[in-house]
């Protein structure tokens, strides 16, 4: 017989019993959520905005559209959808209370807190009717959910017929010398980064083992059409440091 407590995940590097991951996943989001933002520019030189820009563009929002942006901690994807559609609302649901709370000060600041709501959750279990959102985006999120497969199905649950999906994730470098670099730029210097820059080594550590976990571009396109996603694609971002997966439920 197998229940939840026999049951293990990865943890970065480490297994762990699955029913202990959220809490775990929670703790290191907790222990950034202040300096998330500032500590996202740092190691990525800036560039996850130009991904963020890039899943926009082909994401297209238009005026008036429901987005549900789950795992989306401080805001990032809602804050350029709503920019970008003119009008709209946007749901940021998160695990972590405190990645949310650093949301609705930015919201604050840039005067758009009426277009959002702020939703403490969990992707595995979204607590929201079928068929209520017209897009729904996770984006540096899905790899640190306990069963991506789960979340996939609940984003299917909750979106309209005609909805969209878009992932945005790190995922795997086809290319071995960009391989290789980035694995040295990953393992040395992020978690220094970390403590350097937000006194968290461990944090830092866990998000490089996280992203070795993460199932490829293909495997990760074969999951999204197992829970019933139609016209499934992928886009590489930086020759697959990251990558964008859309998809539809028709
Ligand atoms: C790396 S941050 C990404 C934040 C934002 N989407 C962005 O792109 O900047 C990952 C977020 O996923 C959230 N998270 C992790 N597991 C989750 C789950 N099971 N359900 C909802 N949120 C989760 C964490 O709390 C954290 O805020």
């Amino acid at each position: 017989m197998t229940d939840n407590t026999e049951r293990t995940t990865h943890f970065g590097f480490e297994d762990i019993p699955e029913a202990d991951k959220a809490g775990r996943v929670r703790g290191v989001f907790t222990s950034v959520a202040s300096r998330y933002d500032l500590m996202n520019d740092a190691m990525s030189l800036g560039i996850h905005r130009l991904w963020k820009d890039a899943m926009m563009d082909w994401l297209a929002p238009r005026r008036g559209q429901r987005l549900l942006d789950v795992a989306g901690g401080t805001g990032d994807i809602s804050f350029r959808f709503l920019r970008r559609a003119g009008s709209g609302h946007a749901t940021v649901l998160d695990l972590t209370a405190g990645m949310l709370e650093a949301g609705r000060h930015r919201a604050e600041a840039e005067a758009m807190s009426g277009m959002l709501d702020w939703v403490v959750g969990d992707a595995m279990a979204l607590p929201f009717p079928d068929n209520s959102f017209d897009v729904y985006t996770i984006s540096f999120g899905i790899r640190n959910v306990t069963r991506p497969e789960v979340a996939l199905a609940e984003a299917f649950r909750v979106l309209r017929p005609g909805g969209r999906l878009m992932v945005l994730e790190f995922s795997q470098v086809p290319n071995p010398a960009l391989a290789w670099a980035y694995d040295r730029y990953s393992f040395n210097l992020i978690p220094a980064m970390g403590q350097a820059l937000a006194g968290d080594r461990d944090s830092y550590q866990y998000l490089v083992e996280s992203i070795r976990r993460f199932p490829d571009q293909e495997t990760f396109l074969g999951m999204i059409e197992g829970v019933g996603f139609e016209q499934a694609r992928y886009r590489n971002l930086s020759m697959g440091i990251a990558c964008l997966h859309s998809a539809w439920k028709i």
